[in-house]
């Protein structure tokens, strides 16, 4: 699974690189737990824009995009979520 985090300044002021952080960690969780997820590696890159905050007026910071899908709005929370329920066996 492909996970793009934008770290440009728009998404970063609004909690991006914690965002970064925490999906670090969740790689390593579900790398340790083979019983409970699928065994898909977690490909985390950091971007510097994704673009999405020149596109429109509204505010999408931050911007996560998970195998292509866009999150606006992105919180650690819904991302691990959407990651998680999208391993899990
Ligand atoms: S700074 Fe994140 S999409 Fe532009």
């Amino acid at each position: 699974m492909k996970v793009k985090v934008c770290v440009g300044s728009s998404c970063a002021l609004l909690g991006s690189m914690s965002i970064l952080d925490q999906l670090d960690d969740l790689k390593d969780i579900i790398s340790e737990d083979s019983e409970s997820y699928n065994d898909e590696e977690l490909e985390i890159e950091a971007i510097k824009c994704l673009g999405y905050c020149k596109e429109t007026d509204a505010n999408v910071a931050p911007v996560v995009v998970i195998d292509g899908e866009p999150m606006y709005n992105a919180t650690s929370q819904t991302v691990m979520e959407k990651i998680v329920n999208k391993i899990r066996k």
